[in-house]
């Protein structure tokens, strides 16, 4: 099959969250079961060139907005293996530090970004001669391209055999402007002209791209269910609702390139389920590099994460501000986002000097260092449409304690002591008692030695690979190509 896959980041060229490694591990995968796979994604000015090899596709194109000409330049860069990617560029949108935005604000002008890459790439298919079998679009930046399709292209013979799917890998942002942040032009008259619209002011680009692709998917089976309620669908609930015969969940899975402790190049370490016995020196090196005291026997509990709403890291942070008073403790934080939440934590790191490590930088190494390094992870999201980092953590053997949503519920299997099952803890509802009363759980749970390893040695046994899948992916293309 030829398939496009359009997404808005892509490792290892930009990331700021899991969707870079789903869109770089899906698509190495599917090259790796025999497709003609290419990517098209938005030529942030942080790629690096040199060191991907970027050159120049094509002659650039000239996009339309309004009564503006704008120019995209199409490059390449092979370094995904088997994969094409092809990055648009145009100064004025992406030659900018951020992805989406800056010190906490959202670029004010997104809704005119991604409304350009969906026309470039939609134009860019011609130019490059790739005529899609599959066209997967992948959140609410690239929702305008199945509404252009399926309605200015809607009689173009160029894709007369593309099947669209869009990918829901975050319900919780779906690209909602107001009409006037768009340009009009014949564009801006397809997604405004039509009766459902008509009145209505603003434009929400993933509404868009679900109402107009032939099949939905989602990264866990647990969230496709809940974002057909207004609690975890918001506005779009009785969209999910009234499409879910065409609503399929396919589960984020681990790249076992990129994370397996045994072969993990960041690793001074490596280790494996068969010998853990290099784990400890994982801990001792990652208390050294983050500045907390080392300690072999004390409980070390931490996570990675963006720091949003999203991931109830506000109530964490003074849950365990109350814990520190009633149990010895270590806990390590890395990740970037709301600067209201990361001052909580760097009054903790005040407050208990020796044992809070922070780390507000974006890194791959000290990431992959803290989950080898840690005892526990800990992942109280308020929503979680899968997740990546407690699957790295079940690999690594960090045990997980996770609140029981969306692909967090799916995996972690609660820890039944009688039976001697389970790879880790969950708990129901986010507030500060359920929460402290698992972490003092599971920090006393550490100290049993033997259940521990059993705990852990069940996690590391945990093996769902994107060549699976990826499986379930070729089964959905193939039946929505009939
Ligand atoms: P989300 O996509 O909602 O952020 P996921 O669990 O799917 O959550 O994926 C998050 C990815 O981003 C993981 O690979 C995680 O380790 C990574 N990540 C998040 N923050 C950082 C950071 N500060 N440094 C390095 N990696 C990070
Ligand atoms: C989103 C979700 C996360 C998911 C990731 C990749 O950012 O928040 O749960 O794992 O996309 O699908």
């Amino acid at each position: 099959m030829k398939i496009a896959f359009i997404s808005s980041e892509v490792y290892p060229y930009a990331k700021t969250g899991g969707l870079a490694d789903v869109s770089y591990s899906i698509t190495k995968a599917l090259a790796k079961a025999g497709h003609d796979v290419c990517i098209f994604m938005p030529g942030y000015h942080s790629i690096d060139k040199n060191k991907f090899h970027v050159k120049l596709a094509i002659a650039p194109l000239i996009i339309e907005a309004g009564t503006e000409k704008n120019y995209a330049a199409i490059l390449e860069s092979s370094y995904i293996p088997g994969v094409k990617t092809y990055f648009i560029n145009y100064e004025r949108y992406f030659t900018r530090d951020g992805l989406y935005g800056e010190c906490d604000t959202e670029y004010k002008d997104n809704a005119e970004r991604f409304n350009f890459f969906a026309k470039a790439v939609i134009r860019s298919f011609k130019k490059i001669n790739f005529m899609p079998d599959i066209i997967h679009c992948n959140d609410w930046h690239t929702g305008l391209i199945p509404l252009y399709l399926k309605t200015i292209y809607n009689n173009d013979t160029f894709f007369k055999k593309s099947a669209l799917i869009m990918t829901v890998h975050n319900a919780g942002y779906q690209g909602i402007f107001s009409k006037d942040n768009l340009q009009p032009d014949a564009f801006y008259n397809s997604a405004f002209g039509r009766k459902e619209t008509e009145h209505s002011e603003v434009i929400n680009f993933l509404k868009e791209g679900v109402i107009h692709s032939d099949i939905i998917t989602t990264v866990s089976k647990k969230y496709a269910n809940e974002i057909q309620t207004q609690e975890f669908g918001y506005a779009m609930a009785d969209i999910f609702k009234r499409i879910k015969k065409n609503l399929y969940a396919v589960p984020n899975a681990i790249d076992n390139d990129n994370w397996d402790p045994e072969t993990d190049h960041y690793l001074t370490y490596n280790f494996s389920a068969d010998d853990i016995s290099q784990k400890m020196k994982c801990k001792l090196e990652l208390q050294k590099k983050i500045g907390i005291a080392a300690n072999e026997s004390i409980p070390l509990l931490g996570t990675i994460s963006r720091i949003t709403f999203q991931k109830g890291m506000d109530i964490l942070a003074d849950t365990l501000e109350l814990l520190f008073q009633d149990e010895n403790f270590q806990f390590v934080i890395s990740g970037s986002g709301d600067k209201r939440i990361t001052r909580r934590y760097d009054y903790l790191k005040k407050m208990f000097p020796q044992s809070v490590g922070i780390n507000w930088m974006y890194s791959e190494e000290l990431e992959h260092l803290t989950l080898a390094g840690l005892d526990i992870f800990i992942m109280p999201s308020r929503y979680e449409p899968c997740g990546l980092t407690h699957m790295y953590s079940l690999k690594y053997g960090t045990v997980p304690i996770v609140r029981a949503t969306g692909g967090l519920d799916d995996v972690i299997k609660e820890w039944n002591e009688r039976k001697g099952t389970g790879n880790g803890f969950k708990f129901n509802n986010l507030n500060q008692e359920e929460l402290y009363n698992i972490l003092r759980k599971v920090i006393k749970k550490y100290k049993e030695k033997d259940k521990w390893k059993l705990i852990r040695k069940n996690g590391m046994n945990f093996n769902y690979s994107w060549n699976e899948a990826v499986k379930e992916y070729e089964k959905i293309y193939k039946l929505v190509l009939k």
